[in-house]
């Protein structure tokens, strides 16, 4: 009997720990799309050189990683999650974490005097809104250090002030930063809102991507225990909802900027190079939805399915204990 509870716990684990291929590939295409999304901007704005795309494509994945890194570490890991058990768990993935981050700094600094000093170096991006951009970087960099190298218990390290002062700054970045690339080509407060919104979503998705791989995973599999499974459940179905508005937001983003720049007309679209890129990444989106709907790991979480891995577990294993002490959210 205690065998097949123990089998049954490892196939829970298995279910939501191993089977991370499909958003390892996920993470490869997102990367691609916005990949393809930097060379195309930088085409359509005229800021030319291929390595300059690459390098903003850096930019948005490290400022990627620490908004949606900080979003996950202080919004989708819940103070609950102490209370049943799992604060171990929590504790090795903001240590995951904080060396991710310091890491997404590292590459964060020199792509942004890039891209200030190169992308946005033209007469149509103001000198002094591109001083406050760099402001803004510099206190995203000190309050993600400040947040990342405290040495505080778990408990006072979730939703510090340092840590929601640079998930601020994170997001006033990714919206000054959508200005200046709408800037570059002329356009006026709709089209700046519109890549806002585009970026934004990027950025949340790539960031919690890379925490559920890089992070909440090998935690996980460290010490895939009932209350940590619970947890790590929990706080992914969370993400899952996030990517459930960040898809129909990216392609009703992604389809007004490619009606905006390039029109409606189908040859440009099959007969242009800009064109085929926004062909393509209307093909990665369909591929990373196909991919959300079949994902083994995260279809067992969905309610929509009606099959929940937190529902196995709460089949295959006694109710947790009350905590005394335990906090809700
Ligand atoms: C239906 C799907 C999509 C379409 C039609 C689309 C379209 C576009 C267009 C037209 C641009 C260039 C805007 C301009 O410079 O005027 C762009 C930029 C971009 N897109 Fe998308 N996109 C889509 C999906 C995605 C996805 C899935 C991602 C990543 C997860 C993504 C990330 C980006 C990024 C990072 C940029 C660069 C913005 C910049 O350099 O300022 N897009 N997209």
């Amino acid at each position: 009997m205690a065998g097949s509870t123990h089998q049954s716990l490892n196939t829970v684990a298995d279910e939501l720990f191993d089977k991370y291929l499909l958003p390892k590939a996920a993470l490869v295409v997102i990367l691609a799309a916005s990949l393809i999304g930097t060379v195309l901007s930088a085409r359509l704005a005229g800021t030319g050189a291929l390595a300059l795309a690459v390098l903003k494509c850096s930019y948005f994945v490290s400022l990627g990683v620490l908004l949606g890194g900080l979003l996950w570490k202080h919004g989708f890991v819940r103070p609950a999650d102490l209370g049943t058990g799992a604060a171990e768990y929590c504790a090795q993935m903001y240590d995951r974490f904080d060396r991710l981050a310091i890491a997404a700094v590292v590459i964060l600094i020199p792509s942004t005097a890039i891209v200030l000093g190169f992308v946005y170096n033209s007469s149509r991006v103001n000198p002094l809104f591109r001083g406050v951009l760099g402001v803004l970087v510099i206190g995203l960099v000190v309050c993600t250090l400040v947040d990342v190298l405290r040495a505080d218990p778990i408990e006072q390290r979730f939703r510090t002030v340092s840590g929601v002062a640079a998930l601020g700054f994170a997001i006033a970045v990714v919206i000054l930063t959508a200005s200046a690339e709408v800037a570059l080509v002329g356009r006026g407060l709709l089209a700046a809102s519109v890549r806002a919104v585009h970026l934004l979503a990027f950025t949340v998705w790539v960031g919690g991507a890379v925490w559920n791989i890089f992070v909440a995973v090998p935690s996980g599999q460290a010490q895939p225990t009932v209350p940590v499974i619970r947890a790590a459940g929990e706080q992914l179905e969370r993400f899952r909802w996030a990517v459930r508005f960040i898809i129909p937001t990216l392609v009703l983003t992604g389809i007004y900027q490619a009606v905006d720049a390039l029109g409606t007309q189908p040859s440009t679209y099959f007969g242009t190079l800009v064109g085929q890129a926004v062909l393509t990444k209307v093909g990665l989106i369909a591929l990373l939805m196909v991919i959300f709907l079949t994902c083994p790991m995260w279809r067992a979480c969905s309610p929509i399915d009606g099959v929940c891995d937190l529902a196995d577990l709460e089949r295959s294993s006694p109710p947790a204990a009350p905590e005394e002490g335990g906090t809700d959210d």
